[in-house]
């Protein structure tokens, strides 16, 4: 079984009867949404699903998962959601998906978080996967040009057509190709008060358990 498979799998196992679900975005996340699926289907588990794109939204409607959006439920139970990077302490770096956004205000308002992943996404330090930097594309090149002049190797994300991609929420993606990130904090701050910027892909202090994929098996972490 595929490594991605086997965390999907082994994270739909905390989902519980009654429980408001965070959905994630991408390949990772994908596994977790056919089992949840599944286990709709053949164990007859109730719950309603909050997805973090549309996407994820095809995904489950095609299942038959009941949804809501996130600004119908008082809080989300529990957040299942791939990352890209994850380093030793538990801080992360997502939007490789282009789903950051929505995933960061679902994750933002559920009370638990578990991240899947292979065992290739988790690294001693952050930055080797470019940063995903959402932003308005009103004075989008001038966020471009500020990120060149200090160094962060932006480029903007295309889609498939080589365009410039836009995101569920309407707006463009600068990837901050870094290659180490030595502050996450002092970054994501700096980050944070920039205007134009909507949001960034790093995830801080926002995980509660990780779910590694091995060949021998899943291995869970606690933060
Ligand atoms: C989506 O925007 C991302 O945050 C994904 O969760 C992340 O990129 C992991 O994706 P894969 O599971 O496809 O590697």
């Amino acid at each position: 079984m595929e490594l991605k498979q086997m965390v999907g799998i082994e994270a739909a196992k905390y989902v519980k009867d009654g429980m408001v679900v965070g959905l994630g975005t991408g390949s990772t996340a994908k596994f977790m949404v056919d089992e949840i699926g599944r286990r709709i289907k053949e164990e007859g588990l109730s719950i309603v699903g909050v997805t973090t794109s549309k996407n994820t939204e095809k995904q489950a409607l095609a299942l038959g998962i009941p949804l809501k959006s996130i600004d119908e439920v008082e809080v989300v139970d529990l957040t299942i959601d791939g990352a890209d990077e994850i380093s030793r302490d538990f801080q992360g770096i997502k939007g490789g998906g282009a789903a950051l956004l929505f995933e960061k205000i679902v994750a933002t308002y559920s009370k638990e978080c578990i991240w899947i992943v292979d065992e290739s996404k988790m690294v001693e330090k952050l930055g080797a996967f470019a940063l995903p930097v959402e932003v308005m594309p009103y004075g989008s090149q001038q966020l471009y040009r500020l990120f060149e002049k200090k160094g962060f190797a932006p480029s903007f994300r295309k889609n498939e057509n080589g365009d410039t991609l836009t995101t569920d929420g309407g707006h463009y993606i600068i990837d901050l190709h870094l290659e180490v990130i030595e502050d996450p904090r002092a970054l994501g701050t700096y980050l944070d008060q920039l205007v134009g910027v909507v949001e960034h892909g790093l995830f801080l202090d926002m995980v509660n358990k990780v779910i590694v994929g091995h060949e021998e098996g899943p291995e869970t972490l606690n933060s």
